[in-house]
């Protein structure tokens, strides 16, 4: 398992060219777009809803979203690296949305703001190791009816452990790891959230998990970390 200063390093390394790896698993069938598109409609979002989106690196889903939610909806970027925010805020520029704010910082430390209506992360909630702790805070910072969704890799049951460890040598590039197998945040998600949904992808490798926050949230770990709306920390625009 790579440590939180070795996945900031291969990140700020790989930064320029993420986008056109991040592709290179269509090869083997990896459908990624068609996921991150599943991913959005997850968020069930409305025009003019507020999205945070945790670890979103370079921002290839923005543009989803942005279709979702419209001018009159926001996106909160967060991620730890910076090369990675860097690409973001270009494709930000290139495309004139104004309604993108970056924030440069640790998942596990972000402060959630209120009035967001949903929360995603693709390929990246389980690199963190608190990943179960920032669905909690995720589920404190959003109202009755906000939505969780979270787009990620994992062990399908039925695998050999040959045919897992060569996967993880595939996804090594990425920070990936056989032993990240162990965290499951799709069962917090099952926990704290309700109408909670695990559809599995290519051949149970990846799944989307999402619920809806119910209107009974005592049983949130961690307390809350939630800032007031418009927080600036480590702001980037
Ligand atoms: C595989 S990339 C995914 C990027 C984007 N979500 C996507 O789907 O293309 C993983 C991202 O998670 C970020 N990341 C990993 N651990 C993080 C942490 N603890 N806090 C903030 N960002 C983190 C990395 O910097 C990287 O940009």
């Amino acid at each position: 398992m790579l440590e939180r200063k070795d996945i900031l390093d291969l990140y700020s390394r790989r930064a320029g060219w993420y986008d056109i790896s991040a592709n290179a698993y269509y090869v083997i069938g990896f459908r990624e777009w068609a996921y991150r598109h599943r991913a959005v409609r997850a968020l069930r979002a409305q025009p003019g809803a507020t999205i945070v989106e945790l670890g979103c690196g370079t921002g290839l889903n923005f543009e989803l979203i942005e279709r979702v939610v419209g001018p009159a909806g926001r996106i909160i970027g967060v991620d730890f690296t910076d090369a990675m925010l860097v690409q973001a805020r270009r494709r930000v520029e290139a495309h004139g949305w104004r309604n993108v704010s970056l924030v440069e910082s640790d998942i596990a430390r972000y402060e959630f703001p209120t009035g967001i209506a949903g929360v995603m992360s693709t390929f990246a909630l389980t690199l963190v190791p608190e990943c179960d702790t920032v669905i909690g805070h995720a589920v404190n910072a959003l109202a009755a009816g906000g939505r969780v969704v979270v787009l990620d890799l994992k062990e399908p049951a039925w695998a050999p452990r040959w045919l897992v460890t060569s996967a993880a040598w595939l996804t090594r590039p990425f920070g990936v790891t056989a032993d990240l197998a162990r965290r499951r945040p799709w069962e917090t998600i099952s926990r704290l959230l309700t109408d909670f949904r695990l559809d599995d992808l290519y051949f149970g490798f990846a799944y989307v998990a999402s619920g809806t926050v119910g209107e009974r949230r005592d049983s949130v770990p961690n307390g809350p970390r939630v800032a007031a709306i418009h927080t600036t920390q480590g702001a980037h625009s």
